[in-house]
């Protein structure tokens, strides 16, 4: 075997021997799970419920029969760690029991009616004194959530311009799926079926670079800059110190807006990342852990904006806004957020996430310093990551180099059939209230056994 180190301080064959050795160890540990995923295959298109369900590191799907607080438990009957969380939806823990109560007192007392109750109103003023922005509306995803915020604003400001930073993701909201090629921008091949040409109304610069977000905004056509206020899709990439303070006031001189996009790094606390840094965005996102696990997601407004949508939307003709769903803000989700904004998006609940959080990344740090690879650890509140690189990243194309789709894989597999699992397509994990202590050092453990495999 060539055991020369690439970039990432790994050797590629010492990649492969591991991904192969794992993927044989889940298979023959899994029977369950790849029985039930191959009857599933007969109906399902890709053989899962949604296709990106396919890319976890497993040579099939897991099959998932119970979720409780920090665990899950598989068709095999192995009880897992998880540190996915749903990718944020179940920040809070999976089925929180205040959230569990609050559905089943609702659930026999109406599910959707299309009207408004009065858990609407506590809900948005819980919103307003948490996020510090007065107006609040619903979505049931983050997704629709950001793709109504855009008509908002475009409606609002007249303007018809989104700018964006390299590397983002907001949901699959098609305009957002640009990226910057050669310093041009370029539409995302892999967006399926968008028939228009996004770069026209899309405009993308690199994060952290702020004479490339002040050229351009001085056209003075871009409605708003859709942004999370750390760049967490890519791997994460922090805001150098005064950025989001110079771009805020750069947005404003040029007549833009701002939203932010607190939907991961709600794991800051419970106004988000803004919020905690005394930042004023004209417009917040927040989607995944609103619901403590059900679809929900609200978008909140200064003032100043909900007065001008208000006007844009009575000036407009009367009719379809494009603005909304069916489903949205039905009685059970309204249940779900009072309950989860009351009982789990507090001060007390993030200080316990926080500090378990800080723990998990000292720990990943001491292990990778250990077997002296070249990879850092950011932490965002409750979430951290690690990155194959010597330096956190400054924008999205450095996280995006720093990424190696091999050694996650087989990182993530060997995590997976130690009990643990971490978020796919990137290094990310997450804690929540049920998270031990002996859970993130069991995660350490399997880690650090990983880079000794990987490195031996
Ligand atoms: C920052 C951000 N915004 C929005 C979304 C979309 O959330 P959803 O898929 O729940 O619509 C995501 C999903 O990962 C996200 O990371």
């Amino acid at each position: 075997m060539t055991t020369t180190p690439t970039r990432t301080g790994v050797a590629d064959a010492r990649v492969r021997h591991l991904a192969q050795a794992e993927r044989a160890r889940y298979e023959a540990a899994n029977p369950r799970s790849r029985a039930q995923a191959e009857r599933a295959a007969e109906h399902l298109m890709f053989g899962v419920p949604l296709h990106w369900m396919n890319d976890w590191a497993t040579p099939f799907p897991l099959q998932v029969t119970q979720a409780q607080g920090a665990r899950l438990v598989d068709a095999d009957g192995h009880e897992r760690i998880d540190f996915c969380l749903g990718d944020t939806g179940a920040m809070f823990g999976h089925s929180p029991p205040a959230v569990s109560a609050a559905l089943q007192r609702q659930a026999g007392r109406g599910l959707t009616t299309m009207l408004a109750n009065e858990d609407a109103a506590v809900v948005s003023a819980l919103l307003a004194e948490r996020f510090g922005l007065p107006k609040w509306q619903f979505a049931m995803t983050a997704t629709d959530a950001n793709r109504f915020v855009l008509r908002w604003l475009r409606a609002a400001t007249g303007r018809q311009v989104l700018l964006v930073f390299n590397g983002c993701y907001h949901g699959t909201v098609d305009d957002v799926f640009v990226d910057l090629v050669d310093g041009r921008p370029q539409q995302r091949g892999s967006l399926l079926g968008q028939v228009h040409d996004l770069t026209h109304t899309t405009r993308v610069v690199e994060f952290n670079d702020l004479a490339a977000l002040e050229a351009a905004l001085a056209p003075g056509d871009v409605a708003c800059v859709l942004a999370e206020p750390v760049m967490t899709n890519i791997g994460m990439v922090l805001p150098e110190p005064g950025f989001w303070e110079r771009a805020i006031e750069l947005i404003h001189r040029h007549g833009s807006l701002l939203v932010m996009d607190e939907t991961h790094t709600i794991s800051s606390g419970p106004g988000g990342y803004a919020r905690a840094h005394g930042l004023v965005p004209d417009a917040v996102v927040v989607g995944k852990p609103l619901g403590g696990g059900m679809p929900c997601a609200a978008y909140g407004f200064s003032a100043e904006l909900a007065a001008r949508a208000e006007a844009a939307k009575r000036a407009a003709p009367p009719g379809h806004s494009g603005i909304g769903t069916t489903l949205t803000a039905n009685l059970l989700a309204m249940a779900a957020m009072r309950a989860t904004l009351t009982e789990l998006m507090t001060p007390a609940v993030f200080a316990t996430l926080h500090a378990r959080c800080t723990r998990l990344a000292e720990g990943l740090r001491a292990a990778i310093a250990r077997h002296r690879l070249p990879w850092c650890v950011t932490q965002v509140g409750a979430r951290c990551e690690f990155q194959f690189c010597a330096t956190p990243p400054r924008n999205g194309s450095e996280a995006g180099a720093a990424m190696d789709d091999a050694l996650e894989q087989a990182l993530h597999l060997f995590l997976l059939n130690r009990g643990v699992m971490i978020t796919p397509f990137h290094n990310m994990m997450l804690v929540c209230p049920d998270t031990t202590d002996a859970d993130i050092d069991r995660l350490l453990a399997a880690f650090d056994d990983a880079l000794a495999t990987l490195t031996a």
